[in-house]
């Protein structure tokens, strides 16, 4: 039996896959620390759209990462995403967020800005990390890479319900069409595009309930790490 082993999984893919839900319960299960990076693409896009810079605009973005300091912190074992000193978990769910965050993620410098802290939490901790490069850039040697997908319709459907119940208002039309959109930046962008690492696990969840997904999931994991959990 070996003593404190640091265990890392990456879990990739496309907004609404369920990455979030799917790695907060496998961390609670495993005992380890969730990390959402795509929440630290959203303070940088909320930074960026409270500054009314085009988040397109990588000449504009580029230089506020120096006025941008980023921490995650634990309270009660969930995730708090501070924003210089201010926690802006929920704000950064808002639905104009999305799209600024999308924006901020292909331009480079912004992907290195958060590399370094991403990297740093899971050299020191056991993480399921969730993300869109976690299994091909951020962490190339992690234990287990998981890629999640669904079709984009049931994608849809799954946001729509979550920002119906946070009381936005939002047309279902809407919301799959700019998923399409989001996608299509994700995948299309030069630098480290959303794709599966060749030694990635691929799930399709289409049709599934949290609870297929989440029993596959820990399948695979009792499969693949069975001297660990
Ligand atoms: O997972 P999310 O929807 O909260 O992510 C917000 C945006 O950030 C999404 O458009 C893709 C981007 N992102 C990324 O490029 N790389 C990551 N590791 C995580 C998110």
């Amino acid at each position: 039996m070996k003593t404190k082993q640091i265990v890392n999984i990456a879990l990739d893919g496309p907004s609404g896959a369920g990455k979030s839900t799917l790695s907060k319960a496998l961390a609670k299960e495993l005992g380890l620390i969730y990390v959402d990076t795509g929440a630290m693409y959203r303070a940088i896009g909320l930074f960026a759209l409270r500054q009314n810079v085009e988040t397109n605009d990588s000449a504009s973005v580029i230089p506020l990462l120096d006025s941008i300091k980023i921490d995650l912190i634990y309270k009660r074992k969930e995730q708090r995403i501070l924003l210089n000193g201010e926690d802006v978990s929920e704000k950064i769910r808002e639905h104009a967020v999305s799209a600024a965050a999308s924006d901020v993620s292909a331009i480079p410098e912004v992907r290195h800005f958060l590399l370094d802290l991403q990297r740093s939490i899971a050299e020191s901790n056991s993480v399921i990390m969730d993300g869109r490069d976690i299994g091909t850039v951020i962490l190339p040697n992690a234990d287990l890479k998981l890629f999640l997908t669904a079709t984009a319709e049931e994608r849809a459907m799954r946001r729509y319900k979550e920002l119906i119940e946070r009381g936005q208002k939002m047309e279902y039309e809407t919301v799959l069409s700019d998923m399409l959109k989001r996608d299509r930046n994700d995948e299309m962008r030069d630098h480290a595009p959303l794709k599966p690492a060749p030694d990635a696990v691929l799930l399709d969840t289409t049709g599934n309930s949290f609870s297929d997904t989440f029993a596959l999931i820990r399948q695979v994991i009792k499969d693949r790490l069975n001297d660990v959990f």
